[in-house]
């Protein structure tokens, strides 16, 4: 009889890909995924500690499961995730949530396979944290969920300490995957047949440094130099170390998307060197132009803070005045969430919730007219998009665009992992609606 697991995510694309990782693990062992924790033979929590709201959402589902174990003894709830690695945080986990069977963190991932065979022969919590020991894993064997997309790890940790961010905190110092091992494993992912390959590290652009492998935009164009129909894409680039090459490599690359998710953060200098960025507005919007020059129609995306502490009027009107100036193809919005431990932490002047929600809001609001102005630009061309699913609500195919549009039409056939050309007929917010021409 199948043994079934589910997985709940938390956080951003780095951990949506690490859920991947641990359902290669589970798999192996022969359980195989299911929709609901009430099927489960085991649960994974894969948690987030960026902000507060994606911890306590965690803590507020692992809640829910008290009930369910008390019924289901043999059932194996395990907590993973960056939540874990932070200061304490997993015997905080193991005395609010005894009934938890293993925690285990971000750097010991691959030893799941290890702790759930020894969990199934021993009653007591299995509570195994490992500090960074600055190496990089190779020879992961992801179940991926994606298809036609694939996400490839080419860097781990960040080494930058934005005054607010856990992040260097909970996943160490930088380090960077091999070029070889990186090249390889993409090109084995177009031969089985992914279209759109996304590299992922918490700041790209520093690929490599300190090493004598090759720097990011040489890893770019190698990347885009294997054989075979794909789009290539990458995430985050930390603005400070956006180069020009990279603007060149983008531009002479047909398989490189034209969109660039380049986090600003904040639009008042005063914040940004609060923030500890290591760059102004000025320098910001020197590198959207020189990424204009070469990639004139190339999507901007950012990220956005607002409430950080000591943040007045003057610098959030600032923040509003760059938005405006950059003109985002779309943006995340965050409200500025105070984690323990980070310099931000114990600075004067947390700003008030309230001055925060109203400030959150007039910025999504001017954040969404941007949008649907940039969607509305595509209304009446024709855009290549590769189909990534079917919208079983709405009842449509959807796909994306290189600008990351995405676009939903109808199809009698299934076109899922097909390049289309679609005729678009109206927009709605982030998406477009067409049919496919030839
Ligand atoms: N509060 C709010 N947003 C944060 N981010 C990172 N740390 C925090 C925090 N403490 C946001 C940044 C980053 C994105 C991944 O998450 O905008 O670019
Ligand atoms: Fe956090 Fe800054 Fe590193 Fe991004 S670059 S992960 S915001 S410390």
């Amino acid at each position: 009889m199948d043994k079934f697991y589910h997985i709940v995510t938390y956080g951003c694309q780095m951990n949506v890909h690490e859920s991947e990782k641990i359902a290669g693990i589970l798999s192996e062992l022969g359980y195989v995924s299911c929709d609901s924790m009430e099927k489960a033979d085991i649960v994974v929590f894969n948690t987030c500690c960026i902000r507060e709201n994606a911890e306590n959402h965690a803590y507020g589902n692992i809640g829910m499961l008290k009930k369910l174990k008390a019924a289901k003894r043999d059932m194996i709830i395990a907590v993973g995730g960056c939540l874990t690695q932070q200061m304490n945080k997993a015997d905080v986990l193991h005395e609010k949530f005894p009934y938890v069977d293993i925690i285990f963190g971000t750097h010991n991932l691959n030893k799941l396979k290890d702790f759930v065979i020894e969990k199934q022969h021993r009653k007591k919590s299995i509570i195994k944290i490992d500090e960074c020991d600055g190496s990089v894993v190779e020879g992961d064997n992801p179940l991926r969920t994606s298809y036609p997309n694939a996400w490839v790890n080419i860097t781990y940790g960040c080494n930058n300490f934005c005054s607010y961010c856990i992040v260097p905190y909970v996943r160490g110092r930088e380090r960077s995957r091999k070029s070889e091992n990186i090249l390889a494993e993409v090109k084995s992912l177009v031969d089985e047949g992914y279209k759109e390959i996304t590299l992922l590290g918490q700041n790209v652009n520093s690929y490599a440094n300190g090493t004598d492998d090759i720097p990011f935009y040489k890893l770019l164009e190698k990347v885009a130099a294997i054989d075979g129909k794909f789009r290539l894409r990458f995430m985050t680039s930390h603005p400070k170390d956006f180069s020009e090459e990279l603007a060149k490599t983008i531009a002479d690359n047909p398989k490189i998307c034209h969109c660039l998710h380049l986090p600003v953060q904040s639009g008042s200098d005063r914040i940004l060197n609060a923030m500890n960025r290591r760059y102004t507005t000025a320098d910001y919007l020197r590198k959207v132009d020189i990424l204009k020059k070469y990639v004139p129609d190339c999507a901007i995306t950012t990220d956005l803070i607002v409430g950080f502490p000591g943040e007045t009027d003057e610098d959030f009107e600032d923040t509003l005045n760059l938005v405006k100036k950059v003109d985002f193809s779309s943006a995340f919005t965050f409200v500025y969430s105070k984690r323990e431990g980070t310099k931000a932490a114990e600075m004067d002047c947390q700003i008030p919730e309230e001055v925060s929600k109203k400030r959150i809001m007039q910025l999504v609001d001017l954040v969404n007219e941007q949008t649907r102005n940039h969607s509305q630009k595509f209304v009446g061309t024709t855009t290549e998009i590769l189909c990534e699913g079917v919208d079983e609500k709405k009842g449509l195919y959807l796909g994306r665009n290189e600008y990351g549009r995405m676009a939903y039409f109808k199809s009698d056939k299934d076109v899922v992992g097909q390049f289309l050309n679609v005729k678009v007929e109206s927009a709605n917010g982030v998406s477009l609606y067409g049919e496919v021409v030839k």
